[in-house]
């Protein structure tokens, strides 16, 4: 693997390349990250990662400072799995080496909803370094999580209305075994919050279970989440139950007629945010 830190060295090793599949991450690698860069082999070659932590999307309170950074043990990861070609890792002068007056921001429904509503800032942040990136990668194929559910709606709406020649896979959370969706904020759990973390993602089956059941309208099933997390010490942004298609909230008819929905969550546990989500259809 290359690991390149300029934008000049980059292009030099992708001169000629036109299947290009793409991997953006803030590093701090996992399984899920790997596994995304093994999708990304799937459907094109060479495959490049980035690892850069923007600090464009961290609100001012947010954790940009403590951020895991551990670039030699990511490299030793990404070395190990041979999936990726290059890896590209700029510093911040390297990809903001002027203040960034041009920005994306996305549009108001699903740039200010959910995720948007509780980090104001965040997705102008990310689809700004998104396209910078895209921009110096040109790649045919990007893949992305689906644990940032938003993130890929909001990646996928800008390069369908900027025209960008660039495919979105979406590839679905990884999970430990005991449900909590990996994430590189979980290193920031006690052991007794690690412990209680994947209820969060029962939460989100228990909400499922209800509208499929036919049992209490969408709102009571969201209420009564937010109350079970907050009873047992979370402090809960949103439960939300939503359309796939754009995240804003369904019908009674909607649900019933079996529209493809999808339940949001995002809570503090002490001081890591952790954010879920699954998608299910009734009948
Ligand atoms: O999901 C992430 O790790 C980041 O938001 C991304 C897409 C790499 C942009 O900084």
């Amino acid at each position: 693997m290359k690991v390149v830190h300029t934008i000049e060295d980059l292009r030099d090793q992708l001169r000629g390349q036109l299947r290009v599949a793409f991997v953006p991450t803030m590093g701090n690698l996992h399984a899920a990250h790997l596994s995304l860069m093994r999708l990304a082999r799937q459907h094109g070659d060479p495959v490049v990662a980035s690892i850069f932590v923007n600090r464009l999307q961290f609100g001012p309170n947010e954790d940009f400072d403590r951020y895991p950074r551990t670039l030699a043990e990511d490299i030793e990861k990404m070395e190990r799995e041979r999936d990726v070609y290059v890896l590209f890792a700029p510093d911040e002068r390297e990809l903001y080496p002027e203040p960034q007056n041009f920005r994306i921001q996305p549009g108001d429904n699903l740039g200010k909803i959910l995720e948007g509503e509780f980090r104001p800032g965040f997705f102008m942040g990310v689809s700004t370094v998104v396209m910078k990136l895209f921009s110096c990668v040109q790649p045919r194929v990007a893949v992305f999580g689906k644990k940032d559910y938003q993130q890929l709606m909001v990646v996928r709406a800008m390069c369908r209305q900027f025209q960008l020649p660039v495919e979105i896979l979406a590839h679905e959370t990884v999970r430990d075994p005991d449900g909590l969706a990996m994430s590189s904020r979980n290193r920031f759990l006690s052991a007794t919050e690690r412990a209680e973390a994947p209820q969060l993602y029962g939460l989100l089956q228990g909400v499922r279970d209800q509208l499929l059941q036919g049992d209490g309208v969408r709102e009571t099933a969201e209420a009564r989440a937010m109350q079970v997390l907050h009873d047992r010490g979370w402090n809960p942004d949103y439960v939300a139950v939503r359309r796939q298609r754009d995240l804003l909230p369904p019908t009674p008819d909607e649900i019933r007629n079996g529209e493809p929905l999808v339940v949001l969550a995002a809570a503090r546990l002490g001081t890591t945010r952790l954010i879920d989500n699954l998608e299910f259809q009734v009948s």
